[in-house]
């Protein structure tokens, strides 16, 4: 059967291309662009990657319109319901589920890589007392390759592994000591005995004066939460893991980069944004007007929470963290309720009506709501994108892991529509006006 292609005509001179087209298992059909420069002398245009395929991959399938999400071909309904985060961590590294078996050698290793090297320590003192804990984050997982010479020869797979191991393993105790060193109280030790999510919680919240019982509900909650934020296909921050990896950089350095992408109010960083947006509209009288600010154009006030890149429809995550919301309040406060979710809820109730939001196909995303919940979990405001750094990690390392496993990869290295200056002599100083 003749290959599908994409015919492309030169109006100037009227003649034309063939493109071969080039589809994956499933979602759009890419046409194959990398020989348009050779063959016309032009570059194609799409600032923002609107409509770009950067690469392949086959760990994570996003459907906009359907409002689809899979991690390796497993709905996120799914395994959010049944599985864990180091499953799912397994699962994106590995591209299987793992047998019992696998998964509790997984569970060994990942709780068995979870200190720190003590001279880390000393790099915290050297932040002001009240750093951002991301500012830390982009700090001091970048140095972590000033101490793990044992494995960063990137071409080696088991260096690859091995980093990928640490870098899930020790995120949580990297962001515990960055919230510990805000607070000015001692670093907490990692202890294996404890799940994932218990160890975080308590490396955060504990101190040397009393004994500290994770909460199984919140631990239960957050690994839900982890699950959810662990990858999203080719977004901004892992977009930026694949094209700092695409240099050879050891894969600290790159993670280090994903993390200070996140860090943006315009991705990781609006969960964040959100409960300061809701703590500044306060009141649900106040609701309209700024539904009223995020549509004038002349206002740079955006809701934040709300739209996204891809989903068109509803973000599958922010359903599903709804439903969290719920139960975690239920479960965590005495109220059963708070005015920040209901606040939340009645903003949500109303953008959903309001036709500036239906046509520009505007609906909450994971970050919506994912604030309200780390709140009522005890986590501090400033600690919330460190919350999806450490789940979005392991998503991280697999793209890094697919893309520098790939002999056919090459350095990213994108063009330009170039709108400068043309070609001009230099005026000696002396000759200036
Ligand atoms: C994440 O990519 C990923 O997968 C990211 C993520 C992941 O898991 O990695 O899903 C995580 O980053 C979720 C998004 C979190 N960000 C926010 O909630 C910040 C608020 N949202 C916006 O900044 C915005 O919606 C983006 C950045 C999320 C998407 O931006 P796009 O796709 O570039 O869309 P756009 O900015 O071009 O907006 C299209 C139109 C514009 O109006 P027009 O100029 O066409 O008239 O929609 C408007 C925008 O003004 N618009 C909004 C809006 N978001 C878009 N108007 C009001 N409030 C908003 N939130």
């Amino acid at each position: 059967m003749e290959k599908e292609h994409v015919t492309l005509t030169i109006n100037s001179d009227g003649s034309s291309l063939e493109l071969p087209v080039l589809e994956g298992s499933t979602g759009p059909k890419t046409f194959d662009v990398t020989s348009v420069y050779k063959k016309t002398g032009m570059f194609t245009f799409d600032p923002g990657f609107m409509a770009t395929a950067s690469c392949r991959s086959a760990i994570t399938y996003i459907d906009g319109e359907k409002g689809i999400l899979r991690y390796r071909g497993y709905p996120i309904e799914q395994l959010a319901e049944h599985s864990s985060f180091l499953e799912v961590s397994y699962l994106l590294l590995y591209g299987e589920l793992p047998s019992a078996e696998e998964l509790t050698e997984f569970e060994y290793i990942i709780g068995h890589h979870t200190m720190i090297h003590e001279s880390l320590q000393m790099f915290y003192r050297g932040f002001r007392y009240d750093a951002h804990p991301m500012a830390t984050m982009v700090g001091v997982v970048g140095s972590l390759s000033a101490f793990y010479h044992d494995s960063l020869d990137i071409h080696n797979a088991r260096h690859r592994e091995i980093s990928a191991h640490r870098l899930i393993a020790k995120m949580p105790t990297i962001a515990a000591c960055s919230y510990k060193r805000y607070k000015g109280e001692p670093f907490i030790y990692p202890q294996n005995n404890l799940d994932y999510t218990s160890n975080f919680m308590r490396m955060m919240f504990a101190t040397p004066c009393e004994e500290f019982e994770p909460n199984p509900i919140a631990a239960k909650a957050l690994d839900k939460l982890f699950i959810l934020h662990a990858d999203h296909e080719q977004n901004a921050s892992t977009s930026t893991v694949r094209i700092a990896g695409s240099s050879g950089a050891n894969p600290f350095a790159c993670i280090s980069a994903g993390i200070a992408s996140l860090w943006g109010p315009a991705h990781g960083g609006a969960n964040e944004a959100v409960l300061n947006m809701l703590d500044e509209i306060g009141d649900v009288s106040n609701v309209e007007k700024y539904v009223a600010k995020a549509k004038d154009k002349n206002d740079p006030f955006r809701l934040m929470g709300f739209g996204h890149r891809v989903y068109k429809n509803h973000d599958p995550r922010a359903t599903i963290i709804r439903k969290v919301c719920h139960e975690v309040l239920e479960d965590m406060t005495d109220t059963g309720n708070s005015p920040l979710f209901e606040l939340a809820m009645k903003l949500e109730e109303i953008a959903l009506k309001d036709d500036y939001f239906i046509s520009h196909k505007l609906y909450p995303n994971v970050d919506f709501y994912s604030g309200i919940i780390y709140r009522a979990l005890g986590i501090p405001m400033n600690m919330f994108t460190v919350m999806f750094a450490i789940a979005r990690t392991a998503g991280w390392v697999a793209h890094w892991m697919e893309m520098i496993g790939d002999p056919d990869h090459r350095i990213a290295r994108p063009r330009q529509l170039y709108l400068g200056a043309t070609e001009r002599p230099y005026v000696p100083l002396d000759k200036r006006s």
